[in-house]
């Protein structure tokens, strides 16, 4: 069995340290926990997309917790999908995407354990114009013809869509159509077991035809119901995934003991009033 704990949205800083004690929290718990691998599905900084020192401040706690780790980009640390209504943050560009990858990894990446083929994604390069949007798209195609008898998982920062894949609202929160279609070709008929996402800072777990749509929630904070639906539970905490090599899988929120769930309309010095 492989133990995949998913921390999101973890919103670090140096500059505005409000969320770290949050994630030395959280830190502790996974230390105890020792999952196969931590995996911090985007947001990973407060600012990092016009902020470098966010990304180095962030990257600094990551590797004090010393277990294997992964990153996936979130629109706080490299710019926003091109085609999702502004956010403040701004679109993602290919110096922003360059500055994130020299801090975290590559933002797409792909490995398999017994069972299982596991696949992250940049998923503000969807619906983008950067060559590296083609690069990515030309992976998927990959790694969905090759997974054979292996369930695939699929990570990426954004969920695909509230309740259904036809959705046409253009927003900030899920995937896009036109972008969305086209993951969905990308994925030449395979269809993934686990769908795990983070971005809405909201815990929420669903099915639709033969997958499972995980939402972790953030360690750091939670948005306010004037300011955005509840899906789901509004609570800090981070998500088990556990992958068996018979296929089996199971996804569960865990909630960290002392952990206070942060509401993001009594921090106007992060992004503005709320
Ligand atoms: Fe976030
Ligand atoms: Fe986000």
């Amino acid at each position: 069995m492989f133990r995949i704990a998913q921390i999101s949205d973890t919103h670090l800083s140096d500059e505005k340290p409000f969320f770290v004690d949050n994630f030395a929290r959280v830190g502790e718990a996974l230390r105890q926990d020792r999952p196969d691998l931590v995996l911090n599905s985007g947001d990973i900084t407060l600012d990092g997309a016009s902020n470098e020192a966010d990304m180095a401040a962030a990257r600094l706690l990551h590797d004090g917790l010393d277990l294997p780790m992964r990153f996936l980009p979130g629109n706080h640390d490299l710019g926003d999908s091109q085609d999702a209504p502004d956010h403040g943050e701004g679109p993602i560009d290919a110096l922003r995407r360059r500055r994130y990858v020299s801090y975290f990894g590559p933002d797409w990446w792909w490995f398999d354990v017994p069972g299982w083929r596991v696949l992250g994604l940049n998923a503000q390069l969807l619906g983008s114009d950067l060559p590296e949007a083609e690069e990515q798209e030309e992976t998927i195609v990959d790694v969905a013809a090759s997974v054979g008898s292996r369930r695939l998982a699929l990570f990426l920062h954004k969920p695909l869509f509230d309740r259904t894949v036809d959705e046409s609202e253009i927003t900030g929160r899920f995937v896009n159509p036109v972008p969305r279609r086209l993951l969905m070709a990308s994925l030449v008929g395979v269809t993934p077991a686990l769908i795990s996402c983070g971005h809405v800072h909201q815990y929420r777990a669903s099915e639709t035809f033969a997958t499972r749509h995980v939402w972790a929630t953030s360690t750091a904070f939670v948005i306010p119901d004037h300011r955005q639906p509840r899906y789901g539970l509004k609570e800090v905490g981070y998500v088990e995934h556990r992958l068996y090599p018979d296929g089996r899988h199971e996804s569960a929120l865990v909630r960290v003991p002392g952990l206070p769930t942060l509401d993001i309309a009594h921090f106007p010095q992060v992004y503005g009033p709320v």
